[in-house]
């Protein structure tokens, strides 16, 4: 992924945006491939070719369930599994995305300093033509993600090698204050058995991005993002 794969996928979700109205570009993959820094980077890039408010970067994640209804469920050892997201809420939203137009649409995003979702967070104002959707089940083929991709106007899978994105996950978990063996075991065990599912629907997918890095461009976003 250079700058220039950047532009070029910006450009891209750029063209499908309709006359009137707008599209939902979704991106997948496995835990610490990169969406999200894919996700932000294109989001931005559009709003530099086409205008401050045409594009909106919208995360899943926002759709985790709350940290009492995990207990209350039993699983919160196993947050981040495709059972602790509410899926059905987050189809809804991306149908008013797409539904409504003429008045602004609120998203939850995921606070990590809380470690729970907060409502309202993200607004998507009437000039939006450009969604930006990310999260690990947006092409699982089973109700309610099996909704999404007909609501997409295309679907972008981040394929990143196993070993780095252990690598990054790790990281990321030590980040948080996990200790190293606490975060290699939650990387392998949860994280693990998340991709199994995820790298299974990747078949599913309009196009495929090589999320495993090295450019200048997307590692300047990723720092920045980190
Ligand atoms: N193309 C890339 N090159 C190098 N590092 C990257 C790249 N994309 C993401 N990263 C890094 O990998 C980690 C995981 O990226 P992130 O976008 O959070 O992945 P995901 O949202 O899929 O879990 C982050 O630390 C990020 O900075
Ligand atoms: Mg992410």
């Amino acid at each position: 992924m250079t700058t220039t794969d950047l532009d070029a996928l910006a450009r891209r979700a750029l063209a499908l945006a309709p006359a009137e109205g707008r599209a939902i570009v979704g991106i997948a993959g496995s835990p610490g491939s990169g969406k999200t820094t894919l996700a932000r980077g294109v989001a931005g890039r559009v709003e530099e070719l086409a205008g401050p408010g045409t594009a909106v970067y919208l995360p899943m994640d926002g759709f985790h369930l709350a940290n009492a209804t995990l207990d209350a469920l039993g699983r919160h050892d196993r947050k981040g599994a495709i059972d602790t997201f509410d899926g059905w809420g987050f189809v809804a939203l991306l149908e008013r995305v797409l539904a409504e137009t003429g008045n602004p649409v609120y998203a939850p995003a995921f606070e990590r300093t809380v470690d729970e979702p907060v409502a309202g967070s993200i607004p998507i104002p009437p000039g939006t033509r450009i969604v930006i959707a990310e999260g690990n089940y947006l092409l699982v083929d089973a109700d309610p993600w099996a909704r999404i991709r007909p609501l997409l106007a295309e679907s972008w899978f981040v394929a990143t090698p196993e070993e780095e994105r252990m690598r990054r996950l790790v990281d990321r978990h030590t980040r948080h204050g996990r200790t190293p063996e606490a975060a290699a075991a939650w990387a392998r065990d949860v994280d693990g058995a998340n991709a199994v599912l995820i790298e299974a629907s990747a078949a599913r997918a309009t196009l495929v991005v090589d999320g495993s890095g090295g450019s200048a461009g997307v590692s300047d976003l990723a720092a920045a993002h980190a």
